[in-house]
């Protein structure tokens, strides 16, 4: 058990020096990144809450939320190698299910649109990056590899190897020379350019 949480934490800190330039080391890191606190907390409240406390589950959750601005109900179920990048301003509901690998940027919703109490948030699948704002609203699946766009309104399931930008949301196919970071710093830096 304490061997696994000890690999899952390594696990998150690479994670998060691969998906974020501005990363230094791991020790900083987990200092000053409120989404890894935010992910490390969510895994408390939901094996608590699959043990039934669900009380207890739901206050921890509340005290992620004053923590660092990341609001993740304890039911929701979420992969290994999650990251917030930024944290602040973002909601995933009791019923998003979300795969391994996926990212997202500040000010993302995996919300509802109804209030009954049935599966009624977004199944996100592997390798997904969610950019800053959008909103994934309903029952709906974002398929792997998939991409959405900063600021987005998707309300429709949206295919395998895709792109989806605007509101509502335009699909398009993620060509293979797309499949990398929405935010890279090797688009915006000339090598030539680095002091050594
Ligand atoms: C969607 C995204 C992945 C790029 O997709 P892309 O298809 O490669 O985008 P391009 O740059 O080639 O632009 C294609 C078109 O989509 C538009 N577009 C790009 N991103 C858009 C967005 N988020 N919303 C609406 N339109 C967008 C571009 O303006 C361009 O329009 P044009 O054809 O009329 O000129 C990227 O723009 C994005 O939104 N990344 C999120 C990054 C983020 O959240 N960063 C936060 C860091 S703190």
């Amino acid at each position: 058990m304490l061997f696994s949480i000890i690999a899952t934490v390594r696990e998150d800190l690479a994670n998060a020096r691969e998906h974020d330039p501005a990363a230094r080391g791991d020790v900083e890191n987990a200092i000053v990144y409120s989404g890894l606190h935010a992910i490390w907390i969510h895994r408390a409240c939901h094996a608590m809450w699959v043990r039934g406390w669900k009380g207890p589950a739901r206050v921890l959750a509340q005290f992620n939320r004053f923590l660092t601005g990341v609001e993740i109900h304890p039911g929701a179920t979420i992969g290994r190698r999650f990251f917030i990048d930024h944290g602040m301003g973002i909601v995933i509901g009791e019923t998003a299910e979300i795969g391994d690998g996926v990212m997202l940027y500040h000010g993302v919703t995996l919300g509802g649109q109804v209030l009954t109490q049935t599966k009624r948030h977004p199944t996100i699948g592997d390798n997904v990056t969610i950019g800053a704002g959008a909103k994934v609203l309903g029952p709906i699946t974002i398929g792997a590899n998939s991409a959405i766009g900063a600021n987005a309104v998707v309300t429709k399931d949206v295919p395998e190897n895709s792109i989806a930008v605007g509101i509502p949301a335009k699909v398009r196919h993620r060509k293979s020379d797309e499949q990398r970071h929405l935010v890279d710093p090797d688009n915006y830096v000339d090598p030539g350019s680095y002091i050594i």
